[in-house]
């Protein structure tokens, strides 16, 4: 059990929360990330820690509201418990000072991606970010990307916020503009990184890529979350999640992710059944 702390609404959907787990906080890395449990029966799901405070002993994550699991979430209130939580889980991100960072998020990628914009600008890189969403109320984090960046730009599929269409046209452009990057972190839907990582990487830019792979227990024993590297099998939670975008092989991930998608749209339809007593 862990105490929510306190918690914001950052937009519609989206949420930070501030949950007491003093051993979390001390042992945490930029990167990584927790495995919880709203209440007893829900499913455990992956949350990057966003921020923690060791000598306090808490931890942040921000979440979006996408289903049934991470609606359970959003219900529990400041002071009362979240019913497990373990990590920190996963390889930190590798941080240093490489000089020109780019930094992509697509959707709910926003979240994981903004501790590495922050640790990779403390590192003393300039940080170019992108972020992208449907539409501008589906966008994730711009006021604290703003912050953490050297520049910030911003993507909506419909127009409604800044370039009108995708993060990997931004990029585009600022190849265009002759802009150049030594390294680049790319965080979002799998076919959002397969194309972005493809230009990045045809770019000759060192680029890594974080999977989200379905993961249930987080510790590499149930092989959810198996994804192939250069010719490999890796599991993203314990090898991961991040990876050399050039070796993964995107359309491997991408039928294993849509072979639980109609799974998830029933459990989806359920719940929203029983709120309504049908
Ligand atoms: C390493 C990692 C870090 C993440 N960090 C964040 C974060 O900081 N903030 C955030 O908003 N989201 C994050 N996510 C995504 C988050 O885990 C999903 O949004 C959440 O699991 C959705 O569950 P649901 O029941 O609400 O929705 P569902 O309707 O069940 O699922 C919606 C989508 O979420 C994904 N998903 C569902 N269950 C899992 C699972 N057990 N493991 C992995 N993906 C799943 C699938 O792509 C699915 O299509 C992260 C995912 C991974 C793998
Ligand atoms: S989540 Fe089970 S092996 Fe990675």
């Amino acid at each position: 059990m862990a105490r929510l702390l306190s918690r914001d609404k950052l937009s519609p959907l989206v949420w930070r929360y501030r949950i007491d787990a003093p051993r979390i906080a001390r042992k945490h890395r930029a990167g990584q990330f927790v495995i919880l449990r709203p209440v007893e029966g829900s499913e455990r799901i992956p949350l990057t820690i966003a921020n923690a405070d060791p000598g306090k002993g808490w931890i942040e994550i921000i979440f979006q509201v996408v289903g049934k699991t991470t609606a359970r979430l959003s219900h529990i209130r400041q002071g009362e418990e979240i019913a497990d939580i373990v990590g920190p889980l996963g390889r930190p991100t590798h941080v240093e000072k490489f000089g020109r960072a780019l930094c992509i998020g697509g959707g709910v990628g926003a979240a994981p991606l903004y501790p590495i914009v922050r640790a990779l600008h403390d590192a003393g890189n300039h940080v170019t970010t992108i972020i992208g969403a449907r539409n501008k109320d589906l966008l994730m984090l711009e006021n604290e990307m703003r912050e953490a960046s050297d520049r910030l730009l911003i993507a909506t599929d419909d127009g409604s916020e800044g370039h009108h269409g995708f993060v990997s046209d931004v990029f585009n452009s600022l190849v265009a503009e002759g802009e150049a990057f030594d390294v680049a972190m790319v965080i979002g839907p799998v076919i959002m990184m397969k194309v972005t990582t493809s230009l990045t990487v045809a770019q000759g830019i060192r680029t890594y890529a974080s999977l989200n792979p379905i993961m249930v227990d987080g510790t590499g024993m149930c092989g959810g979350c198996r994804v192939t590297v250069e010719g490999k099998t890796r599991f993203a939670c314990v090898d991961g999640p991040e990876f050399d975008a050039s070796g993964i092989d995107w359309d491997e991930l991408i039928k294993r992710l849509s072979a639980y998608r109609q799974f998830e749209s029933q459990k989806n339809k359920d719940h929203e059944c029983k709120l309504a007593g049908l």
